[in-house]
Parts: C-alpha cells; sequence; structure tokens
C-alpha cells in the first residue's frame, strides 16, 4: 500500500552539504518526497519530538546535536514507504549499516548518523503532523 513517513535528514549531513545526496538516495528508492523545508530546531523543539527517548542516558546529547545545526524534515511517500526508507537508511548505528545504505556511506557514528525515519504507521503519522500541516503535502 502507498504510504507516508518523515524523513529527517540531520546536521552532519547538512554540515557536510549531503543533502542533494540523500535525497537521491529516496528517490532512486522509488520514494516521492512530497513536502519538504529547511529549519532550525531549538533544544526544546528537538526534546519534543524525541519525548519517547527522554528516559534515554543519550537524550542530552541528542537534542543538543539535533539543535546544532539546521536540519531537512521531508515526508516520503511511496509503496511501503516506512519499511523501504528503513532500507535505503541502514541500521543506527553506521557499523552495522549495510553497504550502500545512507547511513553506511556518510552516517559518522551512532549519534550523528544523518537520517531519521519513522518506525511504524503510526508514529509517521504523529511525526508527519509535528513539521507538516496537510496543505503543505503535495503527492
Ligand atoms: P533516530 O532514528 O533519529 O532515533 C533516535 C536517535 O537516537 C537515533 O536515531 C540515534 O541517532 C540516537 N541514538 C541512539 N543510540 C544512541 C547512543 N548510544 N548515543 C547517542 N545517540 C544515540
Amino acid at each position: 500500500a502507498v504510504e507516508r513517513t518523515l524523513s529527517i535528514i540531520k546536521p552532519d549531513a547538512t554540515k557536510r552539504n549531503l543533502t542533494g545526496k540523500i535525497n537521491a538516495k529516496f528517490e532512486e528508492a522509488g520514494l516521492r518526497i512530497v513536502a519538504q523545508k529547511r529549519i532550525k530546531l531549538t533544544k526544546a523543539q528537538a526534546g519534543e519530538f524525541y519525548a519517547v527517548h527522554k528516559e534515554r542516558p543519550f537524550f542530552d546529547e541528542l537534542t543538543d546535536f539535533m539543535a546544532s545545526g539546521p536540519v531537512v524534515v521531508q515526508v516520503l511517500e511511496g509503496d511501503s514507504a516506512i519499511s523501504k526508507n528503513r532500507e535505503v537508511m541502514g541500521a543506527t548505528n553506521p557499523a552495522d549499516a549495510a553497504p550502500g545504505t545512507i547511513r553506511a556511506e556518510f552516517a559518522e557514528s551512532v549519534g550523528e548518523n544523518s537520517v531519521h525515519g519513522s518506525d511504524a504507521p503510526e508514529t509517521a503519522k504523529e511525526e508527519i503532523s509535528f513539521f507538516f500541516a496537510g496543505l503543505e503535502l503535495v503527492g
């Protein structure tokens, strides 16, 4: 079925000018970028987005990092978009990411891992509406 998922190109990647290369990976996999904007999160906004991780030992590091520079938030659409996006990203830790995946090619560490993607239909819906109004999604 056609799905939509929320993707974030993280500060380590925007800093290295990798937005186009990462978008090419999504498009080559058949995912369509139906909404996209470059924004700078505050630490508080990053904390709200990652609220599910607030008890984790890496929460402070994660929210500092996500507020450290611009991010590109985007909505990807396509057949099985949620799992397809996760395949194209590769494992969270770049050391475990399959060759050819975004994280294998570009990520610097488990924290600075270039991209985020929603993990399930329910979270995709929540994460998309965190950043985008319905009118901003142009399929
Ligand atoms: P993401 O998919 O954006 O969701 C939560 C993020 O927490 C994850 O990607 C990682 O970048 C980050 N993360 C997970 N484990 C660690 C860790 N041990 N240290 C720092 N960041 C982590």
